[in-house]
């Protein structure tokens, strides 16, 4: 028999990152293949941008993507909601975490000037933590601090798809169409995709888009 795939449910997943679940993060998602899938496409992008940009990654986690940034000589900073994946981070990074400027606070809102950084970088966020109507807002407020680049992760729905409901979690409701329009909307234009995990079960796929400020 084959295992029972969980299809998400739009239920949003936002404020579950603290105490033993921001401790385990990491450990428990290394065992996912996609993870990886995830740490590849990433670099891989990376390379294909300039070296010494300023950098912000939002939601932070645990800075799993901050060992590239290094090596492309860039000026870090990333957000969270939680403290304690900050202190995950922390952990993790050790000697890497230092110079980073890691602060708490909500994507939504962000405590940061207009067109701070070249390079804005979201991954596991829009699609499945927050409602579509707080990606929206979120996305806002990631066209405004960013100048030249963003990486953000997003599902697509290989079929027709459909409008998600403003209440739920976006999933892998909306076409390429309605993503590339959604993206445009907040003046990222879509350059590269690349494909890191893919759902059968609810005709969708997940991308990291490579964009440019336009
Ligand atoms: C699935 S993790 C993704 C972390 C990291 N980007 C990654 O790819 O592993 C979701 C993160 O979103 C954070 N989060 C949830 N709601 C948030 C909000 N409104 N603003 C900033 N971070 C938020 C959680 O604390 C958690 O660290």
């Amino acid at each position: 028999m084959p295992k029972l795939k969980i299809v998400d449910n739009g239920t949003p997943k936002g404020d579950r990152y603290y105490d033993k679940t921001a401790k385990k993060y990491e450990s428990k998602r290394l065992k996912q293949d996609w993870w990886h899938v995830e740490q590849k496409e990433m670099q891989s992008l990376l390379a294909g941008l300039p070296d010494n940009l300023t950098v912000v990654d939002i939601p932070f986690g645990t800075g799993r993507f901050v060992p590239y940034y290094v090596e492309k000589g860039y000026k870090i900073a990333g957000l969270d909601a939680s403290g304690d994946m900050i202190s995950a981070a922390k952990g993790i990074l050790g000697d890497a975490f230092k110079g980073v400027d890691a602060r708490v606070g909500d994507a939504a809102a962000l405590p940061f000037g207009d067109e701070e950084f070249d390079l804005l970088v979201s991954t596991r966020f829009l699609r499945d933590i927050v409602t579509y109507s707080v990606a929206k807002d979120v996305l806002k407020e990631f066209s405004r601090i960013a100048k030249k680049y963003a990486i953000i992760q997003l599902g697509q729905n290989f079929k027709s798809g459909l409008a998600p409901d403003e209440n739920s979690t976006m999933g892998g409701s909306l076409s390429e169409k309605a993503i590339h329009k959604l993206l445009l909307d907040n003046k990222f234009k879509v350059i590269e995709k690349r494909l890191v995990h893919s759902l059968e079960q609810d005709n969708s796929e997940i991308y990291h888009y490579l964009c440019e400020k336009v």
